[in-house]
């Protein structure tokens, strides 16, 4: 069964073999899939007959979000400290335990329909493929059923046991990171294919956070980081020496980081919602394309720091506020997050890649910079099948 996309008014093919600049845009394009792949690219007018078409009429076609930095298993929300926030008190780390106490109290049944809520909002704004972490257990116990629940609906699943010291161990960091590494690695590694830890003030520091990510390692688990997001540390460094997949938000690099960075294999990652919602300054990402950064957008979505699962929402403000350009934006939003997971199968549309894109209500990408806030995901579809249709409620 073959279906072409035809008459799409501006394709990303992310491939610039195929169209022009970074993003490989082709005007007047069509795509051909069979068996969940891309298996033609090329104007519309020569596209091959297929057994399905469907009329993108003009609009643009992307590819799908790719989301490497989410943290979607807990419960309750955390809508008062974002309000306090607003009022001026900083963001800290502590508030994570808040979290942690009610996903603790929650039932396996009503963590996996917050999940699922989450990921409806997650492929509505375009996301085909996102990973998630644990983290609100912080138990072997509840860190296993939160990664158990996360491993049931995507592949990309984080363990994250060293997200703060939680209450029931203050002030016995030693014994909380024997029991992250030793039991609690043991039940969580079956879940999971990713190691995580915060590394920061107020939750791990540098050696502690490479013992940490090295006995995930040890464990057949890949390693990925929590870096600099609160203050200049050895974060970054420790990404680039344990050839992390990905340093994740990078809000304060010195400029030894950014060569570090420059030189490695691990993608910066930046989480503008996070910035946004703790109202901390942005980071310039200028600095890292200047030097050849590998640089992913992600949601961050988690009750804390960045409640959102708008990828659009992202690359708006990664565009207004951190010296992306357009193209830059939907680049890593979509290459640069599969390339945080070391995925060679998502986020580009050329011949062999995974059929995984979303049809706009728009003509290009452009749009997406241009009208903040506005849903502009009209159909999205992954391996070839639509998970997500737009209905026109408004009569
Ligand atoms: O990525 N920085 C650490 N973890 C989350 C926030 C967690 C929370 O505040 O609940 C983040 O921003
Ligand atoms: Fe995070």
């Amino acid at each position: 069964m073959s279906l072409a996309i035809t008459n799409i008014g501006s394709l990303v093919t992310n491939n610039p073999n195929l169209g022009s600049g970074i993003l490989g845009e082709l005007e007047n394009a069509g795509v051909v899939i069979e068996d969940g792949k891309i298996v033609w690219v090329g104007s519309s007018r020569s596209a091959p007959a297929s057994d399905q078409t469907i009329d993108a009429q003009g609009m643009g076609v992307i590819p799908g979000f790719v989301d490497s930095h989410a943290h979607m298993v807990f419960a309750g929300d955390r809508s008062k400290d974002f309000e306090a926030r607003m009022n001026g008190e900083k963001y800290s780390a502590g508030g994570i335990k808040s979290t942690v106490a009610k996903t603790r109290a929650a039932s396996d049944a009503e963590l996996e329909a917050n999940f699922l809520s989450l990921q409806n909002e997650m492929i509505r704004s375009g996301i085909t493929t996102f990973e998630s972490k644990s983290g609100y257990g912080l138990s072997v116990h509840d860190e296993a059923r939160c990664l158990a629940i996360a491993a049931k609906h995507t592949s990309e699943t984080t363990f994250l046991g060293a997200h703060v010291v939680p209450e029931d161990y203050a002030g016995r960091a030693d014994d909380y990171i024997a029991l992250v590494t030793g039991e609690m690695l043991q039940s969580c590694a079956p879940h999971a294919k990713w190691v995580d830890v915060f590394c920061d003030v107020g939750a791990f520091d540098v050696d502690q956070s490479r013992a940490i990510l090295k006995s995930g390692i040890a464990k057949g688990l890949m390693p990925r980081i929590h870096a600099n997001q609160l203050a200049q540390g050895g974060g970054v460094q420790l990404a680039v020496e344990l050839d992390c997949a990905s340093a994740d938000h990078c809000t304060h690099l010195s400029a030894k980081d950014i060569e570090a960075l420059a030189g490695s294999n691990t993608v910066a990652t930046m989480l503008p919602g996070a910035e946004f919602s703790t109202r901390a300054n942005y980071l310039d990402a200028k600095k890292l394309f200047a030097a050849g950064v590998t640089v992913a957008l992600a949601t961050d979505c988690n009750p804390g720091s960045s409640y959102t699962t708008s990828m659009g929402f992202c690359i708006a403000v990664a565009i207004r506020d951190m010296g992306f350009s357009p193209e830059q934006a939907l680049w890593s939003a979509t290459l640069g997050g599969a390339k945080a997971l070391r995925r060679t199968d998502i986020g580009a549309l050329s011949v062999g890649m995974s059929a995984d894109f979303s049809i706009l209500s728009a003509p290009s990408f452009r749009h997406l910079g241009y009208r903040p806030g506005v849903d502009q995901i009209s159909q999205v579809l992954r391996s070839g099948k639509t998970i997500y249709k737009h209905q026109d409620g408004t009569k």
